[in-house]
């Protein structure tokens, strides 16, 4: 899971409802907090008999409010001044009960009022309950009245249940409403949109353990996925070798060579039309012509000579060859003279936007910095954190994109 970075320190309204997924809330928000956020804790009745509020007090630093007639604020008003500060009103685990309270806007209780009063405030509920409650239509039918009230509903997953039972309705795990949390703060500008991304670099076999690759980390692809992810497109991500875990949100198609990425992204491109192509992979720009069956074997004093090259396909030009093609953004990664070889590169692979940064100080790093070239000159993006500069990066496309016919 990657660690949330630099979005900027915001207030987040945490209710807990009642249900087991409640101990999970701990962690939330002790994620929320070292991610730099202040948490203001609300639980319901039922919640405080699955963790003790002493609990949430010592991990978010402050009291926890627990009902409307003990209030924290001097004016008295809980019920409204609560949600009023917050950036973000977050609910979990959101049991049935909670979701049918919020669907029908029931204010029994101090965080029914606040779902009552939380206006503009954007708001996230993370649906926690047995397989079963999840299914049955009346949770459906107030889980889709929710949304059409503009709240949005993370989750639930699938998987093993505290009851024992397995099926879908595990509340998220905390690493990923964090990033669900996070998100609520980005502009939704490439909503309904499919993004196919390339990132990482690729290997080149050799023989049955060498080969030929680089030094590419796949963080920018990474943060472009979440990026794009976060302003709301359905995003596939064609990963070369890496360290990283696949990116929450994202699905993710795993590849070794360029010859494989350039077929999993044909595949991706026949399967349905993207709006958008990123081509951030590092793909190795040659490979050995033939790859040796097995381990080359050692030989006292003598080494092998190298295996004959052969130049890889250009995936990216490929790819905005294609027509009808998606909006295509390139990138160079170069050791001088950025602006004048993004620019011959932009013109070389017939895409409208190229990202040109300096290759050998930004690979690997959680900082980069950029120009964008197209059609209509340069801009410069300064060197910040990667998520940053793709959430920037993301804007740029999207201001770019055509309008749907
Ligand atoms: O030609 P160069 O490797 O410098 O171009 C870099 C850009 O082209 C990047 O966007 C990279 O992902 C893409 N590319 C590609 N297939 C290749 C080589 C580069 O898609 N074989």
């Amino acid at each position: 899971m990657q660690a949330a970075t630099s979005t900027r320190p915001r207030r987040v309204l945490l209710g807990i409802s009642g249900g087991i997924a409640a101990y999970k809330a701990c962690e939330l928000t002790r994620l929320l907090v070292k991610a730099g956020h202040s948490v203001q804790v609300v639980m319901t009745r039922a919640a405080t008999q699955f963790v003790g509020p002493l609990t949430l007090q010592a991990l978010s630093g402050r009291e926890v409010a627990l009902d409307s007639w003990h209030p924290l604020r001097a004016s008295g008003m809980d019920h409204i001044d609560l949600v009023r500060e917050a950036d973000a009103l977050v609910v979990a685990p959101a049991s049935a009960d909670l979701l049918a309270r919020a669907a029908c806007g029931i204010g029994d209780d101090l965080l029914g009022t606040l779902l009552l009063a939380r206006d503009a405030v954007p708001t996230l509920l993370a649906p926690a309950m047995n397989r079963a409650m999840w299914a049955h239509p009346a949770v459906q039918r107030n889980a889709a009245r929710l949304r059409d009230d503009g709240v949005r509903l993370a989750g639930p997953g699938s998987g093993e249940q505290a009851c024992g039972e397995v099926g879908e309705g595990r509340m998220l795990e905390p690493e990923q409403l964090l990033l669900e949390i996070e998100a609520l703060w980005q502009p939704r500008l490439l909503q309904g949109r499919r993004v196919l991304l390339t990132a990482g670099p690729t290997f080149e076999p050799w023989d049955a353990v060498r080969g030929l690759s680089n030094r590419s980390s796949g963080k920018m692809g990474w943060a472009l996925a979440r990026a794009a992810w976060e302003a709301g497109a359905e995003v596939v991500l064609v990963a070369g070798p890496g360290a990283l875990a696949p990116p929450y949100g994202a699905r993710t198609v795993r590849v070794e060579t360029a010859l494989q990425m350039r077929d999993a992204v044909r595949a991706e491109l026949d399967l349905a039309a993207a709006d958008v192509f990123i081509a951030a992979a590092a793909v190795a720009d040659w490979r050995p012509r033939q790859a040796q069956a097995g381990k080359i074997k050692k030989q006292p004093g003598a080494a092998p000579s190298l295996p004959e090259l052969v130049a890889n396909p250009d995936i990216l030009a490929e790819v905005a060859a294609r027509a009808p093609s998606p909006y295509c953004v390139g990138f160079a990664a170069e050791a001088d003279d950025l602006v004048a070889n993004a620019q011959a590169k932009r013109l070389r692979k017939a895409v409208p936007l190229l990202v040109g940064n300096l290759g050998p100080q930004t690979f690997g790093s959680d900082h980069s910095s950029c120009v964008l070239v197209d059609e209509s000159g340069v801009r410069e993006l300064p060197r910040m954190d990667k998520l940053e500069l793709a959430r920037q990066l993301v804007r740029e496309i999207a201001a770019r994109l055509p309008a749907r016919a």
